[in-house]
């Protein structure tokens, strides 16, 4: 199944559309996913469009739903990820993809005109050179979304939250000790945290970038919450990161 956003609602009914989607999520990934693809691939040719023409890579590009999406607006794409499981979730892995780490990419300098990264910073250990590559790859004025579901979002612990509110020690020591390993990232071996303020001192820190916005993905009206160390951690849910190459 496709989504184009033109189909989706808007407001508050797009909000308990996704709500609905999310909670199916595990059974039913694809429309979600999709979905939030639409809106994703809507909103940058927006704000960096027209996305038609532009190569952009998709950074942890996983089964390649943003990939597909980004293509429907006729860009093109270099998929990345480092894990076959994970490139073929969906079946075949996307067209042209590229096996390598997002940290040590095999791309030039100032090869491409936007990085798009959903939902992977929580899944390595260190972002650290993965935004020194992202730095490296992009031309200069180009553009890069950095998104991640933050440690102490409700989902921040993935299948063990809320255990994750006890901090990454001892949270996944009581959630396995009481439940065993969840069946899929378990942290230390695909989950970490990723918190909001170091990542934003982190991107703030890199010479050749500049943070244009800093927004809860799914309540980017909320964005002020974004100024409030702390709250942020808990209230932004997935943190979005823009930034635009110097
Ligand atoms: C939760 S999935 C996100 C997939 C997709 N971007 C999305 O938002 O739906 C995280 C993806 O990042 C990939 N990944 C994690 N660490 C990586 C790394 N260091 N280099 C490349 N890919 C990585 C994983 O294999 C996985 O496919």
């Amino acid at each position: 199944m496709s989504a184009d956003v033109v189909d989706l609602p808007r407001g508050p009914r797009r909000a308990r559309m996704l709500w609905r989607m999310f909670r199916e999520e595990r059974s039913n990934p694809e429309p979600f996913y999709r979905a939030l693809a639409a809106i994703a691939v809507a909103d940058l040719d927006t704000h960096h469009g027209p996305l038609a023409g532009q190569t952009l890579v998709d950074l942890g590009c996983g089964p390649g739903y943003y990939t597909d999406a980004f293509r429907g607006r006729g860009a093109t794409v270099v998929p990345v990820d480092n894990s076959t499981d994970e490139l073929e979730l969906g079946g075949a892995p996307p067209e042209g993809y590229v096996l390598a780490d997002a940290g040590d990419l095999p791309l030039d300098d100032a090869s491409v005109d936007g990085v798009f990264c959903s939902n992977m910073f929580e899944h390595t250990p260190s972002a650290a050179p993965i935004v020194a590559e992202i730095e490296r790859v992009l031309r200069p004025g180009g553009w890069a979304y950095i998104s991640w579901t933050n440690w102490y979002s409700p989902w921040g612990g993935h299948l063990m939250a809320p255990y994750h509110y006890l901090g990454p020690r001892l949270g996944p020591r009581l959630y396995e000790r009481r439940h065993g390993k969840p069946e899929k990232h378990a942290y230390g071996e695909t989950l970490w945290a990723c918190h909001i303020g170091p990542t934003l001192r982190l991107v703030a820190s890199r010479p050749g970038l500049e943070i244009s916005r800093a927004e809860p993905r799914y309540w980017p009206w909320a964005r002020a919450v974004m100024k409030v160390p702390g709250l942020r951690e808990l209230v932004a849910w997935n943190c979005v990161i823009r930034v635009r190459k110097v």
